[in-house]
């Protein structure tokens, strides 16, 4: 009877400790809420005092270019995706950089303080309502552009491009003849700022993608669903250094360097 007793005493505990964990992820739920809040209230006076009160693209287009339709989601990694621009092309570039694969604008929003970036920033992406959106909040250098090259520009054209999670939904298979693409519209001498998943995506692969990114280093897996554009694309930096041999310089590469999760390449033309 004493260890029955004893039995349901420890049973007991450990329900109400169980209690306890829910009590504590709900509180823990709450803290994260207001946090999320308090980074909104910053993100949306951060956009009146120095955008110009940039307009959030409406929400089906939030969610094409990112994990959610949150205006955080949307703030939050275009903060990040601005800070390499400036860190790598300067916050007053002289001559036209492209930002392929431009979705609704996440990095153009936060060039808006500065001057030249108004000048000088081209966008394009293969989503026409996202490119339409930006054309009407008064962006002029925006094109829509074909899923696979040519990109609308001669040759030359640019000092810089940027592409933030644009080959991370590119099959691998194709990346070469981007690379090339890269460097016919760069002028010599120019920059280009690129992101490719690796070894951090491998967990949203299913099993034999993982295996064949083991054995290739590649991988690609579509999202059949309507209208998706987030298949996944992963790549080992063997892959890379290969895909732009012969045509592009690597400058840098830093693993996991943007949002902590893809590789930044930093290649030059020639
Ligand atoms: C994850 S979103 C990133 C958008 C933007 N670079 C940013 O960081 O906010 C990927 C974007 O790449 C675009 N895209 C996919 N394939 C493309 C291609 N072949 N050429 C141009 N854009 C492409 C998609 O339409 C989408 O806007």
């Amino acid at each position: 009877m004493a260890s029955r007793w004893r039995a349901l005493g420890r049973n007991l505990a450990a329900l109400s400790r169980g209690q306890d964990l829910v009590t504590r992820a709900e509180t823990a739920q709450h803290a994260l809420a207001a946090e999320r809040r308090r980074g909104e209230a910053v993100c949306r006076a951060l956009v009146d005092r120095h955008c110009d009160g940039w307009e959030l693209p409406p929400p089906p287009l939030r969610r094409r270019v990112g994990a959610d339709d949150t205006p955080l989601e949307f703030w939050a990694k275009g903060i990040a995706s601005s800070g390499a621009v400036l860190d790598v092309f300067g916050p007053a570039p002289d001559s036209p950089v492209l930002d392929w694969g431009c979705g609704s604008g996440r990095t153009r929003l936060w060039l808006q303080p500065h001057a030249a970036w108004r000048t000088h920033y081209y966008g394009c992406d293969v989503d026409a309502d996202a490119v339409a959106w930006l054309a009407q909040r008064g962006v002029e250098h925006v094109a829509v552009c074909d899923e696979q090259p040519p990109l609308p520009y001669p040759d030359g054209l640019f000092a810089g491009l940027f592409a933030f999670s644009v080959l991370t939904h590119i099959s691998p298979e194709h990346h070469r003849a981007w690379y090339e693409e890269v460097r016919r519209v760069l002028r010599p001498g120019g920059v280009a700022f690129v992101t490719t998943l690796g070894e951090w995506a491998l967990a949203r692969a299913s099993v034999p993608g993982q295996d064949h990114y083991r054995r290739h280093g590649w991988v690609f897996e579509a999202d059949a669903r309507p209208g998706c554009s987030h298949h996944l694309s992963a790549v080992t930096e063997a892959f890379t250094r290969t895909a732009v041999d012969g045509l592009l310089a690597v400058g840098g590469y830093d693993e996991r360097g943007y949002l902590e999760h893809q590789d930044a390449w930093r290649l030059r033309r020639p």
